[in-house]
């Protein structure tokens, strides 16, 4: 096993609201390994895309952030803001849902790129506008030589999508952090997209988080899924297994719920999320399992290993196989 690019270690991440500290993210652990396409998945509110912003060091001052996140033998955690500006975009990159809000619409595409490129390096002008050309032929925009030339607002959404990842990638980061990168988008354009980042990731070796709620886009393009629920990693486990041997009973809910060929009708989840501000105790899923039973309250359950999985339940053992 190759050294994880990106370590990270009981990370918490506690806002501080006007109704009490809300703890967002309680205590992750994630290895990133180069060149490997790592999921996040977790429905809405699980601390996903605040875990990342955290080792980003995006968060607002409101967030405390405890743990470690080691990227590349840097320290991510309480480092400056001036390390932080200088690993950003350069040794860990982000692209978010909308790619309108990472593009300057005052300025042509092929100048972002270039002024993305000069922020790290010395390259020169010329070389640089020369290399923003390159990296939009390789996410696939046609006539790039013109394009470049273009503002965003004659690009569609795919293409914008495109030009974000070009701009994560102009630096060749050791890990780019995709959050949902797609679900603007429509389906056809989706399927480019998670081709476009698979082939930046197989080209340049860069490891890939992609983070979504998802599990069917996960399918195609992951190794190595993270179930999250109420800021907990709560499964992890290779794509097959998740598929084939699931063993956390939430992570049987997200796939029950998954559109399937020859299934008419869903299962959604019953419930709701908890609230963070005041969690239940013990596993936070128990308010919504059918197999909890008294013991799931008392304490908040760990990883451990079950089959092929890491599993955060204490019942999961006896449950497999049911
Ligand atoms: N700036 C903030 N201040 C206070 N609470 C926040 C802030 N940002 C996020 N949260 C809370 O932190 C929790 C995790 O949010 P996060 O954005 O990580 O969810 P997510 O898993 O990315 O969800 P989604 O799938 O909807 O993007 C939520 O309860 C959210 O309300
Ligand atoms: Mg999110």
């Amino acid at each position: 096993m190759t050294t994880p690019v990106l370590q990270i270690r009981d990370l918490k991440v506690t806002f501080s609201t006007p109704l009490g500290p809300l703890v967002a993210v309680r205590g992750i652990d994630l290895d990133v390994h180069p060149g490997e396409m790592t999921a996040v998945v977790g429905e809405s509110g699980s601390g996903k895309s605040v875990s990342f912003l955290a080792a980003m060091g995006l968060l607002p001052r409101t967030a405390t952030v405890e743990g470690s996140v080691m990227l590349d033998g840097h320290q991510l955690v309480g480092a400056s803001p001036k390390l932080l500006r200088s690993i950003r975009g350069r040794l860990l990159s982000m692209i978010f849902q909308d790619p309108l809000s990472a593009l300057n619409p005052v300025h042509r595409i092929g100048a972002q790129i270039s002024e993305m490129l000069r922020a790290h390096s010395s390259m020169s002008e010329r070389a640089a506008r020369i290399r923003a050309v390159e990296l939009l032929e390789i996410v696939g925009i046609p006539q790039p030589g013109d394009r470049a030339l273009q503002y965003p607002h004659e690009f569609s959404g795919g293409m914008r999508q495109r030009v974000v990842i070009a701009m994560a990638i102009a630096n060749s980061p050791k890990v780019l952090i995709a959050d949902e990168p797609t679900t603007a988008l429509d389906v056809t354009v989706q399927a480019q997209i998670l081709e476009v980042i698979q082939r930046v990731q197989a080209q340049f070796g860069t490891a890939v988080v992609l983070i979504t709620h998802d599990l069917g886009v996960v399918a195609r393009v992951c190794e190595r899924v993270n179930v999250m629920y109420a800021g907990r990693v709560v499964e992890r486990a290779d794509i097959g297994t998740i598929f084939d041997e699931p063993t956390h009973p939430y992570t049987r809910g997200l796939l029950a719920s998954l559109p399937q060929a020859g299934v008419e009708r869903l299962v959604p989840i019953a419930g709701f999320p908890p609230n963070m501000l005041n969690p239940p105790t013990g596993c936070a899923f128990r308010t919504r399992c059918e197999h909890a039973a008294e013991a799931c309250g008392q304490r908040l359950p760990e990883l451990e290993p079950l089959g092929n999985s890491m599993t955060a339940c204490i019942r999961a053992k006896e449950l497999v196989g049911r």
